[in-house]
């Protein structure tokens, strides 16, 4: 039923005006509004904080409708829900949570993750941000990067170096509000894909941070911003995975339609071969996703199992597309056909929520741990 309605929400309403969005790096404001109405922002909280109270397997079926249809949508949702909603529910305290936590969930607010910065994308711990420690509050300094949601965010979960003597132990973890005295967001990304989402630098000067928005004990920023992650591999991965079958979807229909050499293309032994290729690795991406999304519904450790989905779920993704726009031949390459998009939004599944190669550096130390 979930998965239903998102798969209708993503035709009615996503769909129409996409291509535009896309072209003029419009964000989906009211799109993402409407998804906030239907509880899809705050999925996986708990409706005492004004979540939806769902699990991840639902989590990630309604990632994966959504971002068939338009992934600039869906990294929003991905980014409110399994980055920010649940870092807050899992770590924050109860003041914050019912300050911050509960329009997030609601989808009255938007949140923004913000670890990146100019010189800390792979190597989150080498954090140039700096939260000075001044008694009651942190002096906030710094600039990040490639934010999502950057200007459309309200609230913004800001990782900064308080101790560097202590490395990555010296991290803290804040809550910005916009509008706070020395925080300007900064310029807009001209972006290959999910160009109708709102990707931006941030600059922080001096910002003074109240000590009750640090989340969780001193230092204890890094490993929040890893744990995090974790879960949010999982959205990035069922985002990739809804890419790939969206442009699978796209291609199966055309090749049936389109006719070559007196027959549909379908006909043709290296068309049907591709699809079939492609259906077989959408196939095991979407099984890895599930997975991934049952361990962590069940509790069970999903580190492994989260980079794994998304290492593999973004290579088809990218490998999917790129087909896909090769079956369509020349209308692939325009862009109401909606395949050339796809094929732009596929690639920064590899780039997001740790590169590919970040990913093989997780599952490789869990293998050998
Ligand atoms: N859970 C808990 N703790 C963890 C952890 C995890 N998953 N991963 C690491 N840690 C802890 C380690 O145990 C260690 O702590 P101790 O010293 O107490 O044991 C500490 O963190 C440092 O870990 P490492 O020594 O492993 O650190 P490292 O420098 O080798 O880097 C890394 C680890 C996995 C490469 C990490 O830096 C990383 O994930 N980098 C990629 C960052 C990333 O994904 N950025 C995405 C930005 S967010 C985004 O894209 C959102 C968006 O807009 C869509």
């Amino acid at each position: 039923m979930i998965q239903q309605a998102a798969r209708d929400f993503a035709q009615t309403e996503l769909k129409p005006g996409v291509i535009e969005r896309d072209e003029h790096q419009k964000f989906p404001a009211a799109q993402i509004k409407k998804l906030g109405e239907l509880g899809f922002m705050g999925m996986m909280v708990d409706p005492k904080y004004n979540g939806a109270g769902m699990d991840v397997i639902s989590y990630v079926l309604v990632m994966e409708e959504l971002s068939k249809i338009d992934a600039s949508a869906s990294v929003v949702v991905s980014v409110n829900n399994s980055l920010v909603c649940f870092g807050l529910e899992t770590y924050a305290n109860e003041e914050q949570k019912e300050k911050y936590l509960k329009p997030l969930a609601a989808g009255e607010k938007i949140g923004a993750f913000c670890l990146s910065e100019p010189e800390a994308g792979s190597d989150a711990t080498s954090q140039h941000t700096t939260a000075e420690d001044m008694g009651d509050y942190y002096l906030l300094n710094g600039t990040k990067n490639w934010i999502t949601n950057g200007s459309s965010a309200s609230i913004y979960l800001v990782i900064a170096q308080t101790h560097p003597e202590k490395g990555h132990k010296g991290i803290n973890a804040l809550i910005i509000e916009k509008g706070m005295e020395g925080f300007t967001v900064g310029l807009k990304e001209n972006k290959l894909g999910i160009r109708g989402s709102d990707t931006h630098s941030l600059m922080f000067s001096d910002v003074k941070v109240p000590k009750t928005n640090r989340i969780g004990k001193d230092g204890f920023g890094f490993k929040f911003a890893m744990k995090t992650l974790e879960g949010g591999r999982i959205g990035i991965a069922a985002q990739a995975l809804g890419i790939a079958s969206g442009a699978f979807e796209l291609a199966t229909q055309y090749a049936q339609e389109r006719k070559t050499f007196g027959k549909p293309i379908s006909e043709h032994q290296s068309i049907a071969f591709k699809l079939a290729d492609m259906a077989t690795e959408i196939e095991a991406a979407r099984l890895m996703v599930l997975k991934a999304a049952w361990l962590k519904d069940q509790g069970l450790p999903y580190a492994q199992a989260s980079s794994m989905a998304k290492l593999f779920a973004s290579e088809v993704a990218m490998k999917t597309t790129v087909e896909a726009v090769q079956i369509h031949g020349g209308y692939g390459f325009v862009k109401e056909f909606h395949v050339e998009r796809l094929m732009r939004d596929a690639k920064i599944t590899q780039i997001y929520e740790g590169t590919s190669e970040i990913q093989k550096v997780v599952i490789s130390r869990e293998i050998l741990k």
